[in-house]
């Protein structure tokens, strides 16, 4: 198990120096990493990085489409920059359910060697507090009836339950295949009081990986 824990700078920086593999240090067997971590707005040029290495090349459209809604000013779209990689995303969408005072937070995900390390739970309360900026008085986000797991995760991070959500979507592939897919979701909402605590604090607490601003 890991026991040496080196960081330079406030928030730990992932040069070389920040590797800790010598031997001897911990027996050569592993270290703990200290990564700088910056929650900001998506700019054009992490388009095609946002794609993972090819995880999600069939949805840049859908990704264009979010990165054109926050152009706008109609939506937002947040990134978790991990020492310059682009580990997890949010965003929000202000003009579907603007005529019920609700913005949408949709597309939350995290590269999958970053999970459970509260980068998700940040990325939330980050998008919260751009909704409590524009005065909206719910997020509203959906969840997969196939992705029950999740649900702890938002009920945590105060969201109750507000319904069910059926419909479909379309999309094109950079091949220009159309992609027709049915949502089944259900909705959980949160109200954005302002001044109002945006999320359970301490949810960080015990993670290895060093959040700049903490
Ligand atoms: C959901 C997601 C964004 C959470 O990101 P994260 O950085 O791991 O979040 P945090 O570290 O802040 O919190 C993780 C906690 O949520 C729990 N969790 C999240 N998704 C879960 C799931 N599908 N099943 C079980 N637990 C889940 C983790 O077990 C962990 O719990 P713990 O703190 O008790 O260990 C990430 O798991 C992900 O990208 N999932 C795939 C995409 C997805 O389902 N997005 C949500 C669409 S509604």
């Amino acid at each position: 198990m890991a026991t040496a824990h080196r960081r330079t700078g406030p928030y730990g920086t992932a040069n070389n120096d920040s590797l800790g593999t010598e031997p001897g240090e911990n027996g050569g067997k592993g270290t703990i990493l200290a990564l700088p971590l910056t929650i900001r707005p998506a700019r054009q040029e992490d388009l095609p990085t946002l794609e993972w290495y090819g995880l999600h090349t069939p949805h840049r459209e859908i990704i264009a489409g979010a990165f054109r809604l926050q152009e706008r000013g109609d939506g937002s779209m947040l990134l978790a920059d991990v020492n310059g990689f682009p580990a997890g995303q949010i965003c929000i969408d202000f003009l579907r359910k603007r005529p019920s005072g609700r913005a949408t937070l949709w597309a939350l995900r995290v590269f999958q060697p970053f999970r459970g390390l509260g980068i998700g739970g940040r990325l939330v309360r980050e998008a919260e507090q751009v909704v409590i900026q524009r005065a909206v008085p719910y997020a509203e986000l959906g969840v997969d009836r196939d992705n029950a797991g999740v649900l702890p995760f938002y009920e945590r991070l105060g969201y109750e339950h507000c319904g069910r959500e059926r419909g479909q979507f379309l999309y094109h592939t950079p091949e220009g295949r159309l992609v027709r897919v049915a949502i089944d979701q259900w909705l959980l909402h949160k109200r954005m009081a302002e001044g109002a605590e945006p999320a359970t604090a301490g949810a960080d607490n015990g993670r290895c990986l060093r959040l700049a601003g903490d």
